[in-house]
């Protein structure tokens, strides 16, 4: 074992378009958020067993107190694939700038980070691949029925189109198996984050969201459909750098967002604020309910639509220059 500690990061997430739609089988587009990280350290501790301290949340346990938590069963997981002996003294320190529960990827960007520095400490070599798979299945434990979207972008840390494609011709998302590719981004763009305020945990609205489209599968199936057409058009006007175009669809994808019982009164507040100071589009982003919404603007428009959102209640607001290679996010 080392005698060193081992540092690792990882982003925070966005999603540009096709949530919801994207855990039953139709793409998504998602980006990372490169200066929005959780860290974990990993030392040897001075005592026996496996010590976790998330220093933002004031808590710390060991992994023997409470062996049902998610990041408990993380370690175990990670351990048993690096081969790590067991008996270990370990102190695992946690620290993320992502709010909780706010639709920008913080427990995935957690458990990524936790696998990261272990596998450094351990001096393994994972892939991002690998990465994502141990992640997925702490997403599974959290969310129930995810799509592995936040897993993938956050481990592979590149805007990235996200479809689980259907292998069995049955149309359920257990059936479906996930791929990912890079997306052209044409032109450079920006977009501010607003954040309700309201923290709500994925699997509400997702949970939801199931029991609604096994009571009526083909009106939600219908809605689906013209998300996943969203998302195509979307990827295609990445491709060309054509804003005003991604301005209407991203409007369009939340009017959609809307129909499938998502959004909510804040998240439509900060959506119709934006688009009243000048955004060329806007949309709640993530599973909803709470959390954030993003807005497509112009630049030199920034400020000004910055403040709308505030005065319409936004609990914080953060800008981002999306680009081909990184994304990074600035508060305002
Ligand atoms: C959550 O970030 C995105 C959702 O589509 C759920 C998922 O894909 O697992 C709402």
């Amino acid at each position: 074992m080392q005698s060193i500690t081992y540092t690792a990061s990882s982003p925070g997430k966005l999603i540009l378009c096709g949530e919801h739609a994207v855990v039953y089988g139709r793409p998504a587009i998602a980006l990372p958020l490169r200066d929005l990280r959780a860290t974990v350290a990993v030392m040897p501790a001075p005592s026996p067993g496996i010590h976790f301290a998330a220093l933002d949340l004031s808590d710390k346990w060991r992994l023997d107190q409470r062996p049902d938590d998610s990041l408990s069963l993380l370690v175990g997981e990670t351990l048993r694939y690096l081969n790590a002996q067991p008996n270990l003294a370990l102190m695992i320190r946690i620290t993320s700038v992502i709010p909780i529960a706010s639709g920008m990827g913080s427990g995935a960007a957690v458990a990524t980070a936790l696998v990261r520095a272990l596998a450094a400490f351990f001096t393994a070599d994972l892939s991002a691949a690998t990465i994502s798979e141990l992640v997925y299945q702490n997403e599974r434990r959290l969310h129930g029925t995810p799509s592995g979207i936040d897993n993938t972008v956050v481990a592979f840390e590149q805007p990235i189109w996200f479809e689980r494609k259907n292998q069995t011709h049955t149309p359920h998302p257990s059936s479906l198996t996930p791929s990912m590719e890079p997306i052209t981004i044409a032109a450079p763009f920006t977009l501010l984050i607003a954040d309700t305020g309201v923290r709500s945990a994925t699997k509400l609205p997702v949970g939801d969201l199931r029991r609604r489209w096994q009571a009526d599968t083909p009106r939600y199936e219908a809605l689906f459909d013209q998300i996943g057409g969203v998302a195509h058009a979307v990827r295609a006007a990445l491709a060309e750098g054509n804003m005003p175009e991604l301005g209407r669809l991203l409007d369009q994808n939340h009017v959609l967002l809307c129909e499938l019982g998502v959004s909510s009164t804040e998240l439509d507040t900060l959506v119709a604020a934006a688009k009243h100071a000048g955004a060329l589009g806007a949309k709640l982003s993530g599973a909803g309910w709470g959390g954030v919404m993003l807005a497509l603007v112009d630049p030199g428009d920034a400020t000004r639509v910055a403040a709308s959102l505030r005065t319409a209640g936004a609990a914080s607001v953060l800008e981002t220059m999306v680009t081909a290679a990184e994304i990074s996010a600035n508060r305002l």
